[in-house]
């Protein structure tokens, strides 16, 4: 009888990498991470310059085309988003198919994946046109599909966009703003969530990014891919995590209780951990972390609010870092830790936190798409296994079980 594993040494070689820790699926010219020294590029411009300087818009430029945009090309292209904001009207009915307490990335998923039933004309992904054009219709369309995600939980009338205002304008109203009553946007709350979106417009090979690779890989429509990518972010060890952290916040409540809190995350034999915290390739503070907290500290001035999870937050972080367990793991405040506490002042509830992380990273998710198929080098995405089941045996029948 052969040992089904000695056929291995009789194949091609193959490494075992459980989570791919340590192995590259592609080579990408998008995003740089140094997890050691806590550094983020895109395109070779570091995060925090873009948070600080940018929009948005501009970051989804530079993603999909390689290069900051000229004035010119800059106005351009936000007029050209603009000009896909609009949902077909029948997608707008596709929404009462759900149940009104369904999770937005349940609909999400649904609703995106729907596009590609929608958008027939722009399909063939080997004409670099259709690509773009499919590619814009997803960054565009978004903003519309997540507010109306909320709008249609709370049981509210969707809004259409008003390409009158910024990208992120326009989502503020369409999903904060009422029929019939003016919205005037905020310029900080505006700013926050813009630089919110740069944040998390893309980071390289992660869960969800790699999820739209390998469904792309294999020929499907983009709407397909990043619907795919939707449902991979929705889990909490990845987009979920902002969710999962300002409820575990909110439920420390008091500062006086974190060290229980904190004696539970590195307990063993309880799966609890602190969420917000640690991630697999920076071994040192996310950067994106920090702007996120000064971002919290303004938006939280500018709206009065003076919510106690606030101080939970900061005293748990400053206990975390200085804690010999978490030195030692090297576990840092992530992304997570104080998206949550902006969106939640900003009054999204918990659900939209991850509906949003997938709108920012349609442009990381699209761009890394494009940068696929363009790739000569493209090869439809099949790992192998490392088989430890039986070795081949004779079927013997029931008489003889
Ligand atoms: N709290 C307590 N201990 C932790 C935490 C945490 N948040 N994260 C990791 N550890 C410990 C693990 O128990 C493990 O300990 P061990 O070596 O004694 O077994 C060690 O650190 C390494 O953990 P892994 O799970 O092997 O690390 P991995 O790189 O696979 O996981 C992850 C990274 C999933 C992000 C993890 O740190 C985690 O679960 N964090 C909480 C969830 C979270 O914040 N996710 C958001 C990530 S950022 C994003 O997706 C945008």
């Amino acid at each position: 009888v052969l040992d089904i594993r000695q056929l291995y040494a009789q194949t091609d070689c193959f490494t075992y990498d459980p989570g791919f820790t340590s192995t590259a699926s592609c080579d990408s010219n998008l995003t740089f991470i140094d997890g050691g020294e806590g550094v983020l590029l895109h395109r070779g411009y570091p995060i925090d310059q873009l948070a600080e300087n940018s929009s948005f818009m501009e970051v989804a430029y530079l993603l999909l085309n390689g290069e900051l945009p000229k004035k010119k090309e800059f106005d351009d292209f936000e007029y050209t988003i603009s000009r896909h904001t609009m949902l077909h009207q029948q997608l707008a009915t596709f929404y009462s198919g759900f149940r009104r307490d369904a999770h937005p990335m349940a609909v999400m998923c649904g609703v995106v994946g729907a596009l590609s039933a929608f958008y027939h004309d722009s399909l063939d992904i080997n004409d670099a046109e259709h690509r773009k054009i499919s590619s814009h219709r997803l960054i565009a369309k978004m903003p519309t599909i997540a507010a109306m995600a909320y709008k249609y939980s709370i049981g509210q009338p969707f809004l259409y966009p008003d390409n009158n205002l910024s990208y992120t304008g326009n989502f503020l109203r369409m999903t904060f703003g009422v029929p019939a009553e003016e919205y005037v946007v905020d310029p900080v709350i505006e700013r926050a969530m813009d630089r919110i979106f740069i944040l998390h417009a893309d980071h390289e090979q992660n869960a969800s990014t790699s999820t739209v690779r390998l469904a792309g890989s294999s020929g499907a429509n983009p709407f397909a891919c990043v619907a795919a990518g939707i449902a991979c972010l929705w889990g909490p060890a990845h987009g979920g995590a902002n969710e999962a952290a300002l409820n575990m916040l909110r439920e420390i409540g008091t500062v006086d209780r974190i060290p229980e809190y904190i004696a539970r995350a590195k307990d063993k034999n309880d799966p609890f951990r602190l969420m917000g915290f640690g991630h697999r390739v920076y071994k040192n503070y996310d950067p994106r972390a920090k702007v996120m907290q000064k971002t919290a500290d303004e938006v939280l001035k500018k709206l009065g609010v003076t919510d106690p999870i606030f101080d939970v937050a900061r005293e748990l972080e400053q206990i975390a870092i200085n804690d010999p367990y978490f030195v030692e793991k090297k576990l840092y405040p992530n992304v997570d830790f104080y998206s949550g506490i902006i969106l939640s002042a900003i009054g999204f509830p918990t659900e939209m936190f991850t509906a949003l992380f997938a709108l920012a990273r349609t442009v990381g998710w699209v761009a890394q798409w494009n940068e696929m198929i363009s790739d000569p080098k493209q090869k439809i995405g099949r790992p192998r296994q490392l088989y430890t089941g039986p070795a081949t045996r004779d079927y013997v029948g029931f008489d003889q079980r």
